[in-house]
């Protein structure tokens, strides 16, 4: 067992992460909550080619942590899980877990998980904020594609490169300090961080992040022995080392990029004459919240299908309301209000003969939606549903998009 995995095996054996939950009914099912990675909310971000599925699927959870295996199996009895994590005191939460609700559909395993050998690829593997503190990542990243079906989804969340500078430079002040993972250093750095300047740079990251309000997330946030921080051209890198590309951005939060210049057609034109990794890498800095990069990739003979490598015809897909957006129309303008993070969208667009309704349920196929409606119109509000799946305002799928939310929770098939 190598130096590294040891001490991740310490960690999160003395600081189980995250702060787990203790009951999967009132903490996720009653606020209808769902974890971002959720095979049944996000099928249609997910496997945008396939229609939606009832079938049970293999999926892995690497580096499962105190609860998230637990909460996704309970979420999705249909589905087969196994959770792998370093920290035995993490799986052993999850075994109450297990315990409370009666949970079926689940096997924990504490190991490396790139010791295991399976007799069965997995459709869906899982891993958020696990290979970003390995010693070599791309080992997990070729276990990942080695394990994964041909046409299997990687889950991953990795940490992005320009938010947690943030918290560099206190980092390096708490080296100084020779702060280690015991409960003072933990205590000490509550009090440091408690006398900061209320604009200190620092308290705008952790104002953003619940993590701080307990000792893991402390220990996790300042006291981790190995982190990599990715720009999203580096971790497009690795990913392709590994035969894999992104295929979608669970959310805008990082790779929406054009909001920021569709008012300027001279700048949108230079924007669309980078590459790819460059208008990303920009998209990551103008967004800046990208402490939590989250994609989801496939392998890469699958590259049709990816989002980010095909012009998306609009002829062919079916729409649908992106999660936390709440949309408001008027006959002149749009309005769009990000519930998660306040942010709010209005365009001027000529709604006229737009039905709305239609176009935000995912059981219209957009060409026979806008059908009547005379080419002028047609052409403007293509240009508008363009824009907003290119920003993550709108969700789309070639298949129609089933109201998967009565299936949350249940085995019905
Ligand atoms: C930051 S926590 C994230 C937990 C969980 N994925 C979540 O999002 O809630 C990272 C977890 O990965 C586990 N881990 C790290 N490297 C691992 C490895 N090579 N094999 C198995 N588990 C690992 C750690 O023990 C820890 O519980």
């Amino acid at each position: 067992m190598s130096e590294n995995i040891k001490k991740l095996t310490a960690q999160y054996n003395n600081y189980i992460y995250p702060k787990p939950c203790e009951d999967i009914e009132n903490e996720w099912l009653i606020k209808n909550r769902y974890q971002t990675c959720d095979p049944n909310y996000h099928w249609h971000k997910l496997w945008p080619e396939f229609p939606y599925k009832r079938e049970k699927m293999n999926i892995l959870v690497a580096g499962c942590g105190s609860d998230q295996a637990a909460v996704l199996a309970k979420c999705n009895p249909i589905h087969s899980f196994i959770g792998i994590d370093l920290s035995e005191n993490s799986l052993n939460h999850q075994k109450k877990l297990i315990k409370k609700h009666n949970i079926k559909n689940l096997k924990l395993i504490c190991d490396d998980f790139r010791n295991q050998k399976f007799d069965k690829k997995f459709d869906y593997i899982i891993s958020s904020g696990v290979i970003h503190h390995l010693d070599n990542p791309n080992t997990a990243l070729k276990f990942f594609n080695d394990n994964l079906t041909n046409h299997g989804v990687l889950f991953l969340m990795v940490y992005g490169n320009q938010q947690s500078d943030l918290i560099k430079g206190l980092k390096e002040v708490f080296k100084k300090f020779e702060f280690t993972q015991d409960k003072e250093s933990v205590g000490n750095i509550k009090n440091i961080i408690e006398k900061l300047h209320k604009n200190h740079p620092s308290k705008l990251f952790l104002n953003q992040f619940n993590d701080f309000v307990y000792d893991a997330g402390v220990v996790d946030i300042f006291l981790h022995p190995k982190e990599k921080f990715y720009s999203l051209s580096s971790s497009i890198k690795e990913l392709e080392e590994n035969n894999f590309l992104i295929k979608n951005f669970v959310d805008g939060k990082v790779a929406a990029i054009t909001k920021y210049i569709i008012d300027n057609p001279n700048l949108l034109k230079k924007f669309k004459e980078f590459n790819l990794e460059q208008q990303l890498d920009i998209a990551q800095m103008l967004n800046w919240n990208d402490r939590k990069i989250e994609v989801i990739c496939t392998k890469i003979q699958n590259k049709k299908y990816s989002k980010l490598y095909n012009k998306i015809i609009l002829d062919d897909i079916f729409t649908y309301a992106f999660q936390n957006i709440r949309y408001k129309f008027e006959t002149d303008r749009i309005e769009m209000i990000n519930v998660k993070d306040g942010t709010n969208f209005k365009f001027n667009v000529d709604n006229d003969g737009a039905d709305w309704k239609k176009i935000l349920s995912g059981q219209y196929k957009l060409k026979n939606l806008l059908n009547s409606l005379s080419d002028k119109k047609k052409k403007n509000l293509y240009n508008l549903i363009e824009f907003l799946i290119e920003n993550y305002l709108l969700d789309f799928s070639f298949h129609k998009i089933e109201d998967y939310k009565k299936y949350y929770n249940s085995d019905k098939n």
